[in-house]
């Protein structure tokens, strides 16, 4: 289960900092990424050579430029890391979180993560039960924070009782069990297109689009991180694949995507059309540069072969079809006919009217119309974050 993940690990200054350098190397002998964030007071537990010899990354400690590559590295490590892992979390740090103070690196990044958080707390007995911090444990609980419980024994002050850290053995174990239980997509097969198509006119020059690809790749890495097997269809963008079950088939043009399409979607249990097809091409592309000349010129343009339409006649019951329409006017309308002309399960909508929507945002407002007339509204928001609200979507009406 972590076996290629990325793992943002966060230490706070407890003596427990010690199991740290265990807990990465257990990460790393599972094939996970590790990445590692301290708080000032954590070096003085444990050397900053230690954590990165384990983790074979550099640590990071501060917030500002002259210690750092550049400035927002907390936004980097955090967009990086598929899962933030505190342990061990101090009564302070667990405050500081609960709060919303950001004073440190650690703090910093935990209000820059946006997606699972395990905290492992490890302090004195008698402050784990002070209820300040059993207040600020439970709000973040409550927020969706996981917490690995810590153990009752000897603790290095002195006393018996909770607030030893959680062995690191258990730790990964609590941590795998909770990917398992998320991977509810395991054994399912999702097919993605993404990104534009390039037609050729002549060797030199094409007609494509400005589509960047970002929501489709969105997507893909939503379905994955759920257990999925993705192929993800792809025209020609500048983006990589993260996660180990995204099968990626590169196209160029609208028949080499219609090709790939139908050579997939017959094991396909779910189908995400979200590429901008080229409508048309060129009907005969030069094979020499077409030389300039005086006065106008014309391009002979061909239709290509919808596929979206195509794979809505040739679906199964089984199958969960999706498209998508990015549209400029009258945007339910042409919504709603595409989702009925394409026999689909659903289309998520966007317009290019909205700000931050559609071509080359990292964000995107779109709306879902499903085949029973019901219509789904979303604020605007990460791609990230609207490819799991569309893949939420299917699961719930699977
Ligand atoms: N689509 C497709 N093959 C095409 C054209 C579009 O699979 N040749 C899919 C897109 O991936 C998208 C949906 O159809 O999921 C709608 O695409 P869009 O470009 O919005 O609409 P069109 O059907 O092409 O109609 P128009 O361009 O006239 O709006």
């Amino acid at each position: 289960m972590l076996n290629a993940k990325k793992i943002l690990l966060g230490i706070s200054g407890g003596i427990a900092a010690y199991k740290s350098a265990y807990l990465i190397r257990m990460f790393v002998k599972a094939g996970a990424e590790v990445k590692v964030v301290v708080t000032p007071n954590a070096l003085q537990f444990i050397g900053k050579v230690t954590l990165e010899t384990l983790s074979k990354n550099k640590v990071y400690d501060h917030v500002f430029a002259e210690q750092n590559d550049y400035s927002t590295e907390h936004i980097a490590l955090t967009d990086w890391a598929d899962i933030f892992v505190i342990a061990p979390a101090t009564a302070n740090i667990i405050g500081k979180f609960a709060n919303g103070i950001a004073d440190d690196a650690l703090s910093t990044s935990f209000l820059a993560f946006n997606k699972e958080i395990f905290i492992a707390p490890a302090m004195n007995t008698k402050m784990f039960d002070h209820y300040s911090v059993q207040l600020n444990m439970a709000y973040l609980e409550a927020k969706g924070v996981h917490f690995i419980n810590s153990t009752t024994g000897d603790l290095a002050c002195g006393y018996e009782g909770n607030g030893r850290m959680e062995e690191p053995e258990k730790i990964i174990k609590y941590i795998e069990s909770f990917l398992e239980s998320k991977a509810v997509l395991r054994g399912k097969h999702v097919m993605i297109t993404a990104g534009p198509t390039y037609e050729a006119i002549d060797p030199v020059r094409f007609i494509g689009n400005h589509s960047s690809g970002k929501m489709g790749f969105a997507l893909a890495e939503a379905a994955a991180e759920l257990g999925a097997h993705v192929t993800l269809i792809c025209g020609p963008v500048a983006i990589s694949t993260h996660n180990p079950l995204i099968e990626r088939i590169n196209i160029v043009t609208a028949n080499e995507m219609h090709l790939a399409c139908k050579q997939f979607y017959k094991n396909a249990d779910i189908i995400i059309m979200a590429a901008a097809v080229a409508d048309y091409t060129i009907s005969k592309p030069a094979e020499k540069k077409i030389k300039k000349s005086k006065g106008n010129t014309t391009l002979e343009l061909t239709p290509t072969t919808d596929i979206l339409a195509e794979l809505g006649k040739l679906k199964t019951k089984k199958q969960i079809l999706i498209g998508f329409a990015l549209e400029t006017n009258n945007e339910t309308d042409n919504a709603l006919k595409k989702l009925h002309n394409k026999n689909l399960d659903f289309i998520v909508l966007n317009s290019l009217k909205d700000k931050g929507a559609g071509f080359a945002h990292d964000t995107n407002k779109v709306s879902i119309f499903d085949k029973k007339g019901k219509v789904q509204h979303f604020d605007k928001k990460p791609k990230t974050e609207i490819a799991r609200d569309i893949i939420n979507y299917v699961l719930n009406i699977q």
